[in-house]
């Protein structure tokens, strides 16, 4: 049996929950959890936002643990080493997507909570091919939210040939965006944060922004107008995306990591005569994650954690509801 916390309906607290795992099939391992960051798409999920949910419902996709048992066919991974696990737990390895290196993309890739328990367990089960290592050096409390929130952010630098010369912008300083602004200060861009909150601003600064801007702010929006040749939007909520996209520069790209549900309302015309682009993408390939923690380790770059206990995973989770963590909640046993 694997001890876990589970939702059992939507907007419902996690209760303790145990489930039968079975036999450890050939391609996966089994993971002793050791620190579980808490993502925003774990609430959606808790919330079943997205229509996808399952209950009993176990969230938990940043995980950091060692691994404690190996299937039989499993020929790169060995007991005792400690690894990541991120959104997907699981990939086919057999699609063109799998084949090209986009494992991210595979339409069969199982994710870690969806029809599938996850990392707010003592154990965690996943497929080998989804399991990253961990090198050494890099602190092993904070690392687990690098495993969505920092991958989600990283990908898309790598996907569009992000380059220092770029003058780039980020929507909303939360998990994902605290992330964001590290990782583009280290790659060499101009960063502007945007943020709603005051206080972030300097925060931002110190994370290695460059300016920041009121995301809600119509005219301190309208004042970067033609600016930016990348902007990340990492909100769930609905903003004047129309006033974001004249902020970009000609072949600018307003690029969506942030799961915004209401469908975009925006003009053709700035699109099509400035040739801009919007787009969208998940996580990363487990390439990707392993390319980032080298370039985390090399910067310094690591997530700024609360920690909370197992134990008090429903405060945890009112935490991140009240818009007040900073920046990533971690629990531990
Ligand atoms: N694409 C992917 O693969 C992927 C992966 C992971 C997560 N996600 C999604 O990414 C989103 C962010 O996740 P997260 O864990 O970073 O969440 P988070 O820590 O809650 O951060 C979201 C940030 O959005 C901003 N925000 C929230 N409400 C707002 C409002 N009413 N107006 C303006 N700004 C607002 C806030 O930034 P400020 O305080 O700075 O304004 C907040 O910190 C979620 O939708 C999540 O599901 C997507
Ligand atoms: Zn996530
Ligand atoms: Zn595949």
């Amino acid at each position: 049996m694997i001890k876990a916390y589970a939702a059992f309906e939507p907007h419902g607290e996690l209760s303790a929950y145990q489930y039968e795992a079975g036999e450890l099939s050939a391609h996966e391992v089994e993971i002793d959890v050791l620190f579980s960051g808490l993502c925003h798409s774990d609430i959606s999920m808790i919330d079943n936002e997205w229509g996808a949910t399952e209950y009993p419902l176990i969230p938990g996709h940043e995980v950091v643990g060692k691994i404690a048992k190996v299937g039989s066919a499993v020929t790169q991974l060995n007991k005792g080493q400690v690894v990541g696990l991120g959104w997907h737990a699981g990939f086919c390895d057999e699609c063109t997507m799998c084949h090209s290196g986009d494992h991210n993309l595979c339409t069969s890739a199982q994710p870690t909570i969806i029809g599938h328990h996850g990392g707010f367990a003592e154990k965690v089960r996943a497929a080998a091919n989804s399991v990253v290592v961990i090198p050494e050096g890099i602190e092993l409390e904070s690392a687990g939210p690098l495993f969505c929130a920092g991958i989600t952010v990283f990908n898309p630098l790598v996907q569009f040939a992000i380059k220092p010369t770029d003058k780039v912008a980020v929507i909303g300083i939360g998990g994902l965006g605290h992330l964001a602004v590290q990782f583009l200060n280290a790659w060499g861009c101009h960063v502007t944060a945007f943020t709603s909150s005051d206080q972030k601003r300097q925060e931002a600064l110190d994370l290695g922004a460059d300016a920041t801007l009121n995301s809600r702010d119509e005219a301190e929006i309208a004042s970067a107008a033609g600016r930016f040749d990348f902007i990340l939007s990492t909100v769930n909520v609905k903003l004047d995306w129309n006033l974001y996209v004249s902020t970009l520069a000609p072949k600018g790209r307003l690029h969506f990591v942030g799961a915004t549900l209401e469908p975009l309302d925006l003009a053709v015309f700035p699109m099509m005569l400035g040739q801009r682009s919007v787009s969208g993408s998940p996580v990363g390939s487990p390439a990707t994650i392993a390319k980032m923690l080298q370039f985390a380790q090399l910067h310094n770059i690591k997530p700024v954690i609360e920690k909370y206990k197992f134990a008090d995973i429903n405060k945890a989770i009112s935490h991140l509801r009240s818009g007040k963590a900073h920046y990533r909640v971690v629990l531990e046993h």
